[in-house]
């Protein structure tokens, strides 16, 4: 087998979207646990934007290329790797990072058998968001059935997965915010969301009081930070959760901000990241996502929505998609 491989670089380690470029670096070799996959497919996120700045926290054993998910063929394994696989098996799975490459070396505590019924760019759209959302609404969130969940960036990939896990698990209310429209149209007509408040326009906490006749909901799940926090407190209902997941709003937060309803309200706000985690926790959510969301995408009732699929050349096109803020799902590069 050849020794080197192609992996998208950072022209002097970091920098903007056009500071990607293809480079040559040695083919990984799977360490204990790991298997060396052959990519097909793998699916860009938000951190990736932050990681490329040099703005994100990147774990120790992560490679320095970037990319946490992927589709594609085993082709050798390192010691003590997890018998249900073997080589030539088709599967997806998350990675610290090393992603964007014609392969990565990953933990196969962190595989899935790829379905016959999904493709390769499908799969490869899959592990970090829908873990994401799992994580958010169960494992945090304590989500169960008859419970009212409000997920912000309605349209966001996180959320997409989060309004489809709320919806097959019977909650009794969704509610979405999106900067557009179109976004909430899609979020209630596609996702099956309950309704949704643009946070450009309306006064989302307010229109959600309305809603909820002033009870509020159960869960928040947020992604934006500083400028919904207020609203968050608002909106939460007695013993309600606050899931913060990110702050592209920012993280500082304005003056005159009323913290009363924590008290008033018995809220809990809890931060939570997924790349952070070790590879034991991180196996737990693979296994809840085999056992709860697979027979689902299996059935077509769970869908992975796909903006575009570029191939990896077109890396810096992608990037600069996904910075546009104007995507619905999932971009995707698929690597020959
Ligand atoms: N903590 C974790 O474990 C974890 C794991 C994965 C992802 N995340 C976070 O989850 C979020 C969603 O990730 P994703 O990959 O699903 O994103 P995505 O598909 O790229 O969607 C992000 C959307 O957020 C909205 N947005 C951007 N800036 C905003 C702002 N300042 N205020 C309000 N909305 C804004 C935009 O839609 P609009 O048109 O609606 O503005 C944008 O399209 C990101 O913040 C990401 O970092 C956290």
């Amino acid at each position: 087998m050849e020794k080197t491989m192609r992996a998208i670089g950072i022209k002097g380690g970091k920098g903007p979207a056009d500071a990607l470029f293809i480079d040559n670096i040695p083919i990984p070799v799977p360490g204990k646990n790991q298997a060396l996959v052959k990519v097909k497919a793998f699916g860009l996120n938000r951190m990736d934007l932050l990681q490329r700045e040099g703005k994100y926290p990147v774990p120790p054993q992560a490679p320095s290329t970037m990319g946490v998910e992927f589709s594609g063929i085993v082709q050798s394994f390192g010691d003590d790797a997890e018998q249900d696989f073997k080589i030539g098996d088709e599967v997806f799975g998350l990675a610290y990072g090393g992603a964007y490459a014609e392969y990565i070396a990953v933990s196969t505590h962190m595989l899935v058998h790829k379905p016959p019924e999904l493709s390769w760019e499908e799969t490869a759209g899959i592990p970090e968001t829908w873990i994401t959302a799992i994580q958010a609404m169960y494992l945090i969130g304590e989500f169960e059935p008859g419970k009212s969940i409000l997920w912000h960036a309605g349209a966001s990939s996180v959320s997409i997965a989060g309004i489809q896990l709320s919806r097959e698990n019977n909650a009794r209310a969704i509610y979405v915010t999106a900067g557009s429209q179109e976004k909430i149209d899609f979020c209630v007509g596609e996702l099956g969301a309950t309704a949704g408040f643009n946070y450009r326009t309306d006064d989302w906490a307010a229109e959600i009081q309305r809603a909820t006749a002033n009870q509020g909901v159960d869960l928040v799940i947020d992604f934006v930070g500083a400028t919904h926090f207020q609203g968050n407190l608002d909106v939460a209902g007695r013993d309600g959760h606050i899931v913060q997941l990110g702050q592209m709003g920012g993280s500082t937060l304005p003056a005159g901000v009323d913290i009363s309803g924590f008290i008033r309200k018995r809220l809990r706000l809890e931060g939570s990241t997924l790349r952070s985690r070790d590879e034991q926790y991180q196996k737990r959510l693979r296994d809840l996502l085999v056992e709860h969301a697979m027979p689902k995408f299996k059935d077509g009732t769970f869908r992975v929505f796909l903006e575009k699929v570029f191939p990896f050349e077109q890396i810096v096109d992608a990037h600069k998609l996904l910075e546009s803020n104007r995507t619905k799902g999932k971009i995707i590069c698929t690597v020959d």
